[in-house]
């Protein structure tokens, strides 16, 4: 199921486990100015995704989901991470009305979940992940493609991919 090219790695995640897992082989590759794009829909794990990054890079507070917010910061050691939701966008101008843009990108590490809801106008992320349900209905395991925008976002890779597959 696993498979590999040089700017897209698709992975199996069995369970939450298998999501925690990978945010956590993610966290290290984090540096300012990184962007991270989540696409998938309702209830596919993204923030799930973005709660194990956060704990994994020191954060021991609530990490809740930007749903209503559209946006919650975290200030950790080496940078000030940014986690927007756009699910609530309804349209290219509310992305440019919200005046976000200064938020992406150095020094800042930018996660946006549900980022075309942003019309198509966001800066090119460095990693974008694609989690989509698999198996039948209520079953735990989600399929991600990542695929990597930068030479960056092509490092990540390297680290994503499990070293056995319990991971
Ligand atoms: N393999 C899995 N990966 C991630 N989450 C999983 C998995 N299996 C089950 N879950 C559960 O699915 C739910 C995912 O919710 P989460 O809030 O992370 O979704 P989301 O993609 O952020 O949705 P939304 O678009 O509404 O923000 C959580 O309750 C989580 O425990
Ligand atoms: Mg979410």
């Amino acid at each position: 199921m696993n498979r590999a090219r040089s700017d897209t790695l698709v992975l199996h995640l069995p369970d939450a486990l298998a999501t925690e897992a990978l945010a956590r082989r993610l966290a290290p590759g984090l540096a300012p100015g990184f962007v991270l794009y989540l696409s998938g829909d309702l209830g596919a794990g993204k923030t799930t995704f973005t709660r194990a990054l956060l704990r994994s890079l020191g954060f021991g507070g609530r990490v809740k989901s930007p749903s209503f917010s559209l946006l919650e910061s975290y200030d950790l050691s080496r940078f000030r991470l940014y986690h927007f939701d756009f699910y609530r966008f309804d349209s290219e101008q509310d992305w440019l009305d919200a005046g976000f843009e200064e938020f992406i990108g150095a020094p800042n590490v930018a996660i946006v979940e549900w980022p075309e809801r942003a019309g198509g106008t966001l800066p090119t992320p460095d990693l974008h992940l694609f989690l989509r349900f698999a198996g039948d209905t209520g079953s735990e395991a989600r399929i991600v493609e990542a695929v990597a925008g930068t030479d960056r976002g092509r490092a990540c890779l390297k680290a994503l991919a499990p070293t056995d597959e319990r991971c």
